[in-house]
């Protein structure tokens, strides 16, 4: 095939967007655009400098300031920010809750806008994100919108944090799943809501390999019946 693939996925956190998306890539040869990165990487940078995530002019005066890269290797995507490797930095519970506060910020957005509709542009490319379908990738070939129950998202959340050695209990855990939900898809601009030609895949049931197969035949199908 000559012609170049784009794949967009979209889902809440936890929902196993990342798993399935560098599954997916290493498959069919994509690059993989982790887009949450992003946003984690300004939300570092924020709060690196001591603003209040939400003080939209605060923040907003702060983007000038800050040069992102993503960089390629076997390992994966690494995330340069003013030419530091943040990658292993941008996960903390912290960081996500300042990366969630200022994705709700129209100048970020836009910011973040470019970069991403450049790695778009190159094509075979699979990014994953809230508003790749909608906003980054409006035709893209395949949209898949991943869901799993909040639940069973908290779950495996929970067990990746024990994993690393936090401690939480798997009730909070929860709570910010549920609580970060809520500000990702009630935020005013492009708020995670599914395109109206995205593919649903709730994977609830599914482990990653199942969810992999089902991913691939409605991949498939799709670009059978397209191209
Ligand atoms: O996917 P993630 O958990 O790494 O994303 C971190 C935050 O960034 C998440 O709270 C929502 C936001 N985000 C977004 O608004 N748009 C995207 N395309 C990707 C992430």
């Amino acid at each position: 095939m000559n012609q170049k693939i784009r794949i967009a996925i979209d889902g809440p956190s936890g929902s196993g967007k990342s798993t399935l998306a560098k599954k997916i890539a290493r498959e069919m040869g994509l690059v993989y655009v982790d887009t949450g990165a992003l946003y984690r990487a300004v939300g570092l940078y924020v709060k690196r400098a001591g603003v209040d995530p939400s003080a939209g002019l605060q923040v907003t005066a702060l983007l000038p300031q800050i040069q992102l890269q993503l960089r390629y290797t076997d390992g994966g995507q690494r995330v340069i920010l003013n030419g530091e490797d943040v990658s292993e930095l941008i996960r903390t519970p912290e960081v996500t809750v300042y990366a969630s506060t200022v994705s709700a910020n129209p100048s970020v957005r836009k910011f973040l806008l470019e970069i991403q509709k450049k790695m778009a542009g190159e094509g075979n490319v699979i990014m994953d994100g809230r508003d790749i379908g909608t906003v980054i990738m409006p035709d893209a070939d395949v949209k898949l919108f991943l869901e799993a129950s909040p639940a069973k998202r908290a779950h495996r959340r929970y067990l990746e944090m024990v994993e690393k050695g936090e401690k939480v209990t798997e009730e909070e855990v929860l709570a910010a799943v549920i609580q970060r939900d809520k500000a990702d898809s009630s935020r005013e601009i492009a708020p995670a809501v599914p395109a109206d030609d995205a593919i649903f895949v709730d994977n609830s049931g599914l482990d990653a390999e199942q969810t992999l197969v089902k991913a691939m035949e409605i991949i498939g199908e799709k670009l059978r019946r397209t191209r």
